[in-house]
């Protein structure tokens, strides 16, 4: 096999099924240009360790360079027998600069600390286009906040009308889940910046060779503390899996409510043409689509991760083959999150609320109840009392098909004589929104100053 990395102590070569069930190029194809960075400061690392000269190291550098124009037109690509891309590109180097040179390259290194290291560099650089596609959701939502600050809509619990908020404090709610997994990726970043490189297969180098050298071209922090783990962990990469899975479950809950908001029933957004689709029978249909899909790949996304912690369950230390298994899933993840992102954020961007049909359904099914017992409580009534008031007043309500704020004052006063007429100030939405002063509330001032902290933490992370 030309240019394979392994055949010296093998009498024959591989076997077509092995060679089809061992190549990886076709997905680690991708880390090309990161395989390429590798080499270029383990090249330097040799060179200052004194294994080449300064004329073949400007060769190997300019041998390199070739290679990466080569892989960025497309003109270099794996063969067939290649089996991953770490052999591929040492194949394309030998051609390049020659057996001699190019058969240097190889000193002190394994393509188990190769891999470790590429792949922290590839999902440390999506980590970043991830982190940036999902500030723009958030900056979609803090705007339609911004451009509805007094809105009132129903809150609900139990998917029941439950009490009254406003629009902004319910959008800004799907915001900070999204703010931590911005903070998620921060963190996760500071953990991933290590450089396993130079801990060869397993036990580490004898050749004297910098990993900080390295660490420092490769823009990470620093190298591995330990060869085994550096080699063979791939908590890192589970972790990047699982931020992607939170990300695509907490896109999903939004998308489910815009989905029910956007029901003839609730009638409660309207999707923009540009962000809803049709369908190929019914005239008349204009789908959430997005929000389906966003809906749908949180599965894919939950799937990825939990593929990659079954890969991971019990294998022994250090390098098993298991681990090759580890880049498909976040791969995956990565094309999803970085395709459903810029649709959400467009879709969130362009939604139409119906604010006054909010308003008018947000007092229904007696949402002020509350109200009316926290009205009692502070006119010194103990709340198990005031809760029994309010409820009483509910059921003759109900019994006469009238909404709490058409309760006339004998109504009232036979209900109980602690419900004085003035208990009506509190049986308005606007009147129970804005007392909701406390910190995190529905106020508007609230809300506002809410706001403000969510976008500090949003630039911040
Ligand atoms: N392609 C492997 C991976 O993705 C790296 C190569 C290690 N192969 C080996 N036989 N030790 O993990």
């Amino acid at each position: 096999n030309q240019g394979a990395l392994w055949g010296g102590r093998f009498a024959s070569g591989p076997s077509p099924e092995l060679v089809a069930l061992s190549r990886s190029t076709h997905f680690d194809w991708a880390l090309a240009a990161y395989d390429l960075a590798g080499s270029h400061a383990h090249a330097r690392a040799l060179a200052a360790a004194g294994y080449l000269t300064a004329d073949e190291e400007a060769r190997m550098h300019a041998g390199l360079d070739a290679l990466g124009v080569a892989v960025q037109d497309g003109s270099l690509v794996a063969r067939p027998e290649d089996e991953d891309v770490h052999g591929a590109l040492e194949a394309a180097l030998i051609a390049e600069v020659g057996a001699e040179l190019g058969g240097k390259l190889r000193a002190g290194r394994s393509r188990n600390d190769q891999i470790a290291t590429l792949v922290r560099m590839y999902l440390l650089d999506h980590a970043r286009v991830i982190a940036r596609d999902l500030l723009r959701v958030i900056d979609a939502i803090v705007a339609q906040a911004e451009a509805h600050p007094e809105a009132i809509m129903p809150g609900r619990t139990h998917l029941q009308h439950a009490q009254p908020v406003l629009l902004a404090h319910h959008l800004q709610a799907h915001a900070w889940p999204l703010i931590r997994d911005l903070e998620r990726l921060r963190d996760w970043s500071a953990r991933a910046s290590v450089s396993p490189y130079g801990g060869g297969a397993l036990a580490g180098a004898t050749l004297g060779l910098d990993p900080q050298l390295v660490a420092d071209e490769l823009g990470l922090a620093r190298p591995a503390e330990n060869s085994i783990d550096g080699t063979s962990a791939r908590d890192v990469v589970a972790e990047f899996a699982f931020i992607a899975a939170m990300i695509g479950v907490d896109l999903s809950r939004f998308a489910e409510d815009i989905i029910i908001w956007n029901t003839r029933e609730f009638s409660f957004v309207r999707l923009d043409d540009g962000y809803s689709t049709g369908s190929s029978i019914m005239p008349q249909k204009k789908n959430p689509d997005i929000a389906e899909l966003a809906r749908g790949k949180a599965g894919r996304l939950i799937g990825n991760l939990s593929g990659l912690l079954a890969t991971l369950k019990a294998l022994p230390l250090a390098y098993n083959r298991d681990l090759q298994e580890d880049k498909e899933p976040v791969f995956d993840s990565i094309v999803t999150l970085e395709t459903v992102l810029p649709a959400f954020a467009g879709m969130v961007a362009t939604l139409r609320f119906d604010t006054d049909r909010m308003a008018s359904l947000a007092p229904e099914g007696f949402s002020l109840a509350t109200d009316v017992a926290e009205w009692l409580v502070k006119r010194g009534i103990p709340f198990r009392e005031a809760h029994e008031i309010s409820g009483a007043l509910v059921q003759a309500c109900e019994q006469r098909g009238i909404g709490l704020e058409d309760a006339d004052d004998a109504l009232l006063a036979e209900v109980s004589p602690r419900l004085e007429p003035s208990v009506r100030e509190v049986l308005t939405v606007e009147g129970s929104v804005a007392s909701r002063t406390g910190v995190g509330g529905t106020a508007p001032a609230r809300v506002t100053e809410q706001r403000a902290e969510l976008v500090r933490r949003a630039q911040a992370a």
